[in-house]
């Protein structure tokens, strides 16, 4: 068991108590591998990919830094036990989790001296991993991109905190030095981001999903598939308004899921803001430039936490 006094960056031997979201489509070797440089946690997203993309996009990560990198598995996905296989043969140092509960893995992780973090949505299955075997927990709350729960960070991350003894890592709504220090005053040893490094250099998405986040206000996204599928936060555009509405009008799965199908990578690769779907996180009202994920995490530090940290005496300040 870690010691809860203990910040991210020490339990990780990284710079920064931070790490990169794995974020589908996008979170790939070079970009996991840049955010690692840059002294946070890098992870690799395989969400979007397949087996021979995931060794290849690891084998790059691993050109390209030799600091500690993870990867993320969203158990959703059909290939998520050969993506197990993988980071196990590959021994990956970390993995982070999404979309369920890893239990079923955690063995075959363990084995192969895996760090694992299972990102919660609530309380009670940080408890139920935290008997299983995992070595901390990314409490996400529903301010994030992506796919989210109920409860907000506010909410979420001190009740984890009361419900496990593990390091617990805060996601969701998470962009500035104000935003850390909260995270580390609800009882967090670290944070997770995803949103603002959609804006980085190093980010390969299309520049029209960068312009989209840089121009929206804090209010510009919504949540689809509150009623009818799987909740994910994403900008306001045309087809994020056309699904809250067939939603609201009672459209079934299949027609919800018509909307939605590709429509990150129309995001992604072809820039279609009107039809794609641009994950984004409450904090892109924030956002206002694009500037490489090295400046991003030392503008997200600041220069205090450390002199806080030596102030403190070594304890959590
Ligand atoms: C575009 C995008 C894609 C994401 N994809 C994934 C994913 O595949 N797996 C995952 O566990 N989390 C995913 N997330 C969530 C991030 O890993 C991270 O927890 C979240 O972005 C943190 O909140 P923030 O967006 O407010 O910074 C995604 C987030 C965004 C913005």
């Amino acid at each position: 068991m870690q010691n809860r006094t203990l910040r991210l960056n020490e339990i990780l031997h990284i710079r920064y108590p931070v790490i990169q979201g794995g974020m589908a489509n996008i979170a790939t070797g070079s970009f996991a591998a840049a955010c690692s440089n840059a002294g946070a946690l890098g992870l690799i997203g395989t969400g979007g990919m397949d087996e021979a993309m995931l060794r290849r996009e690891i084998a790059r990560c691993r050109e390209i830094t030799d600091r500690p990198f993870g990867v993320n598995i969203m158990l959703m996905h059909p290939e998520a036990a050969a993506f197990v296989r993988i980071v196990c043969e590959e021994r990956v140092p970390v993995v982070t989790t999404g979309a369920g509960n890893p239990g079923q893995y955690m063995e075959a992780f363990k084995r192969a001296g895996i760090f694992v973090m299972p990102v919660v949505a609530a309380p009670i299955l940080a408890k139920h991993l935290e008997e299983l075997g995992a070595d901390a927990i990314i409490a996400e709350g529903c301010e994030s991109g992506g796919h989210v729960g109920e409860m907000t960070t506010m909410t979420l991350v001190p009740q984890v905190c009361d419900a496990v003894t593990l390091p617990v890592v805060a996601a969701g709504g998470i962009a500035d030095e104000r935003q850390l220090r909260a995270a580390f005053a609800l009882g967090a040893c670290g944070v997770q981001i995803g949103t603002c490094l959609l804006a980085s250099t190093e980010c390969p998405i299309h520049e029209n999903y960068k312009a989209a986040i840089l121009a929206a206000k804090g209010s510009d996204t919504v949540v689809t598939g509150r009623i009818g599928g799987t909740p994910v936060r994403v900008l306001k555009n045309r087809m994020s308004r056309a699904y809250v509405k067939a939603e609201k009008e009672g459209a079934d799965r299949e027609e919800l899921e018509r909307f939605t199908l590709g429509a990150l990578r129309r995001a992604v690769f072809d820039g279609d803001v009107r039809e794609g779907s641009l994950m984004a996180g409450q904090v892109c009202g924030q956002v206002t430039r694009i500037r490489p994920v090295a400046e991003i995490l030392r503008e997200l530090c600041g220069d205090g936490i450390e002199t806080d940290r030596e102030r403190a005496g070594g304890k959590q300040s």
